[in-house]
This record gives structure tokens, C-alpha cells and sequence, in this order.
């Protein structure tokens, strides 16, 4: 992908398209690259075990604790942009998650690798910055809300999981492409410059590098 990619969608300047759609295009080549990371395509394939699903989920863990603490942070000053929804929370369904698959002690069972400390790292960052938030809460929230149920169901199958998957759950969202919809709303009525739209995009190409590198670091530790 060339530089000028970052700035631009299909030779339409960034802020001339909507948010959402100068997103899934400035992020549609890290995407297919993120899907053809080869821990995801081997854990999807069944060539894995419960114990590279696990280490998933704890890195997982580690991330969306930094990324809704952010939005947390944001939505208490008011400065969320209505992006962060009680729906979308994916802590609890985590921890839940680690409990059934590890027990009440998996704390002390899991680490997280250099890759998801580094994302962390990021989501820290992002403190009370709407664009930042933005571009990770975009690639990780309508990730899981699309792909996120395939992946589910795929590890359930090969892996004989019952318990362990809720975090691909969203109980409280009924149906999910509508839900999309008005999150992709959102995002295009917030008030950013086409600068910071720009902004946007690039900080979710990031963020989909930061995903690939985490799944990097899971594939060198699961490589049966
Ligand atoms: C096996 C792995 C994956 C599969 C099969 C997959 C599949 C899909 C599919 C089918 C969609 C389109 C859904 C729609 O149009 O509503 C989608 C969208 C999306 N995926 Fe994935 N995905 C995978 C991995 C990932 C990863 C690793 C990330 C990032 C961490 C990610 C982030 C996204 C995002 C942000 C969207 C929304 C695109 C948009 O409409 O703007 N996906 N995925």
C-alpha cells in the first residue's frame, strides 16, 4: 500500500466520504492481511487447541481493559460521541470467559505477550482523544460484531468449546447488522476537521497492525 493510501480512499480525499466508509477502505488491505495472519487462519482451521483460544482470550483481556477504560474516560467527560454503548462492553464477557476455561484462579495462569503490551500501550495513550478512540474502537467493536461470529463458531466446532465463547456474544443486541448501522451513524456525525478524519483512518490502520503483531507473537507460542 503506497503512503498516499493513508491520507486518501479511492483517489477521494478523506472528509469528502463519509467516516465510515473512508474507514473500511483505508483498512480494507490490513484487513485482509490481519484475516491471513497465520494464528487466526490455524486457529479458524481447527489446527489449534483450547490453550492458543485461551491465550487469545487474555490478551484480549489486556486490551479491552485499556480500551474501555478510555472509553469510560470519554463518556464521563461527555466526549464519547456516542460511540461507547453498554452493549458493546467486553470485560466481564471476558473474564467470565478466562474463569470458564481456566477456573477462578486464571489470573495467575495467563501473561500477556510483548505484542498486546504494546497495544496496550497505545490504549493508553489514547486518553481523553475522540479520534484515537475512535479508530480502536472502530477496528475492534465492528470486528467482533462481524467476523468476531464466524470466528465463534469455527472455534466452537474444532475445539468442542460449550463454555468459554461469550465474549462473542452481544445479548443485548438483537440484531447485529442494524446495530452496525448506527454505529457507522455515529461515526459519521461526529464532529471531527477532515483532518482529524484522516486521523481516524490512519490510527485504525495502526490499530490493525497492532492486532497483527499480537497474533504474531500468538503464533510463535502456538505453533503445533
Ligand atoms: C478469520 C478472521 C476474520 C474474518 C473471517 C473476518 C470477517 C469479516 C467480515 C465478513 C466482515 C464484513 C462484515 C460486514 O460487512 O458487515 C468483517 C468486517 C470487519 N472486520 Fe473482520 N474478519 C476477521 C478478522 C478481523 C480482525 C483480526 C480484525 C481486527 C482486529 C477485524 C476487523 C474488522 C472490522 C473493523 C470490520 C468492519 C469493516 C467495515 O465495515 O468498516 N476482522 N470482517
Amino acid at each position: 500500500m503506497s503512503a498516499a493510501t493513508h491520507t486518501t480512499v479511492d483517489a477521494e480525499p478523506v472528509g469528502t466520504v463519509p467516516l465510515s466508509a473512508a474507514l473500511r477502505a483505508g483498512t480494507r488491505q490490513e484487513h485482509t492481511e490481519a484475516e491471513r495472519s497465520s494464528f487466526v487462519e490455524r486457529l479458524v482451521a481447527g489446527e489449534l487447541d483450547v490453550a492458543a483460544y485461551t491465550d487469545l482470550a487474555a490478551q484480549q483481556h489486556a486490551v479491552y481493559t485499556a480500551l474501555e477504560a478510555a472509553g469510560a474516560r470519554l463518556r464521563a467527560a461527555g466526549a464519547d460521541g456516542g460511540l461507547v454503548f453498554d452493549e458493546l462492553e467486553r470485560v466481564p464477557a471476558i473474564k467470565a470467559d478466562l474463569a470458564a476455561l481456566l477456573g477462578d484462579g486464571w489470573r495467575a495462569q495467563v501473561r500477556v505477550l510483548p505484542a498486546t503490551t504494546a497495544y496496550a500501550t497505545r490504549l493508553q495513550a489514547v486518553g481523553d482523544d475522540l479520534v484515537l478512540y475512535a479508530a480502536h474502537a472502530y477496528t475492534r467493536y465492528l470486528g467482533d460484531l462481524s467476523g468476531g461470529q464466524v470466528l465463534q463458531r469455527m472455534i466452537a466446532r474444532h475445539y468442542g468449546l460449550t463454555a468459554g465463547l461469550s465474549f462473542y456474544d452481544f445479548p443485548q443486541i438483537h440484531r447485529l447488522k442494524p446495530f452496525k448501522d448506527v454505529y457507522r451513524e455515529r461515526l459519521d456525525a461526529l464532529p471531527l476537521t477532515p483532518a482529524q478524519q484522516a486521523g481516524v483512518v490512519a490510527e485504525a490502520q495502526l490499530a490493525f497492525r497492532l492486532n497483527r503483531a499480537m497474533f504474531t507473537d500468538l503464533g510463535a507460542v502456538h505453533v503445533r
